[in-house]
């Protein structure tokens, strides 16, 4: 697969030369570094998940000598403390490249590999330390042209061409896709089982993580939210530290990561395991929004007009409901409606969680075609202490958010096992117990 992807790029490289970094390792506190995970686009074209590595990809060179690895060599010391390394010799055999050679000599070879080639794929910018290595290769590599030789003498962001690759799945990225969704429902489930007042956030923020942890899922694709009472109104609340109190809704924003692949879901439920009706009447209208989107996701039509749909509907109930003044169209046209929906509907979903891909194209919102996956989730939130609303909707929030992939036909709902009708979810909150 990663042998596939390194080839899909490189035939639209024509004789260009592209440079890959390996994600930086961060260090936390002194001799402790947080957990490491590989940049997805290192980890796309390599599967390799070491730091510290480049990848060399230049398909004009004899065969043997296209796809490159520049890597950590053996070292038995440093290895009994962080564990194996591949090293230079296993590398060929172990990931698939031509050849491969100690990271320490990158500096000696690069600039080699930048000769005979007039264009360079390089994301320059994204990191200091990596256009620290390649501009002096640059530099040394243009001394080749008092030879007559070629030298890069156009660079190209790598996201343009690769960032295309990785917005279509393809079967692996699905199955993966398919599991992360899996096992973050399994996880939601169970934090809305164990919900029950007196319970802190963080609380059910665990049992969710558990679920998923245990079944492989060894990352979140992002911090989970466990928002309740006046916390769901908070977009990305991260402390998860509220006792939840009878009468709150609690907001979950929260999914796994599964073999480099993203899930991200939002559900919402009353604490209590019934929703008053004022938190009934924003709940049903955010469903009705979240539902619309999701049928509008089909090949053709565009990004932004999933997002339409969601604020027409959204609108409308705000109206009805006493949060906006009518008509409809006039809030929409004069986005009165941010008042209480302040964010977008969805963003591209795939090995990141707010995935890459462009999201127009000369100047215009990108129609969606099969093979691209995107979140839909609207949301109405209204402030604790905003004396324009209705007093009974002060301080609910709600968003609902699933994962769809674009097929040739239906949308492919790739979390639709995750309950969100209201008597669903009223049945199944505070159905368990967990004591802590
Ligand atoms: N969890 C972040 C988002 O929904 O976009
Ligand atoms: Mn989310
Ligand atoms: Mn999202």
């Amino acid at each position: 697969m990663f042998d596939r992807h390194r080839r899909q790029l490189m035939d639209r490289m024509g004789d260009a030369v592209a440079v890959f970094f390996a994600a930086p390792e961060q260090i936390r506190n002194n001799d402790v570094h947080f957990p490491y995970r590989q940049a997805s686009d290192f980890f796309f074209l390599t599967g390799f998940e070491e730091p510290e590595v480049v990848l060399v990809l230049a398909p004009r060179r004899e065969p043997g000598d296209q796809v490159v690895l520049f890597l950590r060599a053996s070292d038995p010391d440093r290895e009994v403390w962080d564990g194996r390394r591949v090293g230079v010799d296993g590398a060929p055999a172990a990931l698939g490249v031509d050849k491969a050679f100690d990271i320490d000599t990158l500096d000696e070879h690069l600039s080699d590999y930048l000769v005979g080639t007039r264009t360079l794929y390089f994301a320059l910018g994204d990191c200091a330390e990596d256009d620290a290595r390649v501009l002096p290769a640059l530099r040394r590599a243009r001394r080749a042209r008092r030879d007559g030789r070629e030298t890069p003498c156009t660079l190209i962001d790598p996201a343009e061409v690769l960032h295309d690759l990785r917005l279509r799945k393809h079967e692996e990225g699905l199955v993966a896709m398919r599991r992360a969704a899996e096992l973050t429902g399994i996880g939601h489930r169970r934090a809305m089982a164990i919900t029950r007042p007196g319970v802190h956030e963080y609380v059910l923020q665990a049992a969710m993580e558990y679920e998923w942890a245990v079944r492989g899922a060894r990352r979140n694709a992002y911090p989970s939210i466990v928002g309740s009472g006046p916390n769901a109104c908070v977009l990305h609340y991260r402390d998860n530290d509220r006792r939840i109190e009878s009468g709150d809704l609690v907001l979950v924003d929260a999914g796994c990561e599964f073999s480099y692949h993203a899930s991200d879901v939002t559900r919402t439920w009353p604490a209590s395991g019934r929703f008053s009706p004022a938190q009934r009447s924003i709940y049903e209208a955010v469903l009705a929004a979240q539902k619309a989107a999701i049928a509008h996701c089909r090949p053709g039509n565009t990004f932004d007009s999933v997002h339409a749909v969601a604020v027409d509907v959204l609108t409308r109930h705000m109206v009805d409901l006493g949060l906006l003044e009518g008509p409809a169209e006039d809030r929409v046209l004069d986005e009165g409606y941010k008042r209480y929906y302040m964010h977008r509907t969805g963003h591209w979903l795939g090995m990141d969680v707010h995935d890459v891909g462009r999201y127009h194209q000369a100047g215009s919102s990108r129609p969606l075609e099969p093979g691209m996956a995107l979140t839909v989730e609207p949301g109405i939130y209204i402030a604790p202490d905003d004396e324009r609303a209705p007093e009974a909707l002060r301080g609910i929030g709600v968003r609902i958010e699933d994962d769809v992939l674009i097929t040739a036909g239906e949308p492919d709902v790739l979390t639709s096992a995750i309950p969100k009708e209201v008597d669903e979810i009223e049945a199944l909150v505070g159905s368990a117990r967990l004591d802590v």
